[in-house]
């Protein structure tokens, strides 16, 4: 029998990563969740509902009765989040909870960001500490989702990549800039070893194959660079010149909500499971596949 495999945020970055790798496998019946429709994505089965809306929420699970939830919904946007703490707040702790609670096996999406950045390469086991209402949410879903599912999975990651419909993430900003010959500034005081989304997304569907981890797991890319490293990464395979990105301290820049300054992951325990651990100039070369197969012709770009 099919397992039924419910995806929320499906119109997301990462969602729709995730509809891709399970929509042709005949093993799997997909549910995705968004508030909006995306005609972008199709073969799958759409649920349109706004997941703050808990009795909505708790009608569907009845409904669909997944075996498996990947909760990927959240509001990324780190300011909106501190200038709208309410919605934020039913949106990554009251759903989170309703999600957790449902009798399934269940993957929950969470951020570097719950980490204050102060020393990088963060384990599992070290100490968060958010800076700002987004993260303090984020890690407060992983809380609750731990305390009420025993199976429950807690990938903490930082992604890039592409939206079908563009949002302003770090590459489509850099690229809608740099492809028009404009500068931009790169933070070479912020580290990360992120993930490109369709790496993350196949890692997810052979973690619920393998059937046999859970806990919090750290997952990303196994260089530690800086956001400045990581654009000159990414204008290289663009055949984009580096000199159109200028080398800035976050300092320089005054954001609403604060900003952790090094939130790399340590990998240990992804490769003691996985064996081997993606690499960001692998992860660069298949974005700039996508970009010439799905996204060059996008209005935007
Ligand atoms: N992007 C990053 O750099 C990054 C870094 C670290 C961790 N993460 C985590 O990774 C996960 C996926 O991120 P992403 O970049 O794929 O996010 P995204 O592209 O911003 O997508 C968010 C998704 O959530 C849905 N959504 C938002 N509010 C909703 C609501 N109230 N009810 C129902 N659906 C709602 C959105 O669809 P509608 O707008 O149509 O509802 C969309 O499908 C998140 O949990 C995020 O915290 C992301």
């Amino acid at each position: 029998m099919k397992q039924r495999i419910l995806i929320t945020g499906a119109t997301g970055m990462l969602g729709t990563n995730i509809i891709n790798v399970f929509k042709d496998d005949n093993r799997f019946e997909v549910y995705g969740i968004s508030r909006r429709i995306n005609g972008k994505i199709n073969n799958y089965n759409r649920v349109i509902t706004d997941i703050t809306d808990n009795n909505q929420l708790l009608k569907i699970l009845k409904q669909i009765k997944p075996d498996i939830i990947i909760h990927c919904a959240a509001n990324t946007n780190v300011d909106d989040c501190n200038d709208n703490k309410g919605y934020t707040y039913k949106l990554h702790v009251d759903a989170t909870r309703t999600l957790a609670k449902f009798n399934s096996r269940y993957i929950y999406i969470s951020t570097d960001s719950v980490f204050d950045g102060q020393k990088g390469n963060y384990s599992e086991e070290d100490k968060t500490n958010p800076l700002n209402y987004y993260a303090a949410t984020k890690l407060k879903g992983e809380k609750i989702s731990l305390n009420t599912n025993s199976k429950a999975l807690i990938i903490r990651t930082n992604i890039y990549g592409f939206h079908l419909e563009k949002k302003n993430s770090l590459v489509e900003w850099a690229l809608d800039n740099l492809l028009l010959n404009n500068e931009i500034n790169g933070f070479t005081d912020v580290y990360f070893n992120p993930i490109y989304v369709s790496q993350l997304a196949k890692i997810i569907k052979e973690t619920i194959i393998a059937n046999n981890i859970s806990g919090i797991l750290n997952v990303g890319s196994k260089e530690y660079i800086s956001k400045y490293q990581f654009l000159v990464k990414v204008a290289k395979v663009f055949n984009i010149t580096k000199s159109l990105i200028i080398p800035k301290s976050i300092e320089d820049i005054n954001f609403a909500a604060m900003r952790p300054r090094n939130t790399t992951l340590n990998l240990k325990k992804f490769q003691d499971v996985f064996k081997e651990v993606p690499s960001i100039d692998e992860g660069i070369m298949k974005l700039r596949n996508d970009y010439d197969n799905f996204f060059s012709n996008k209005e935007e770009f």
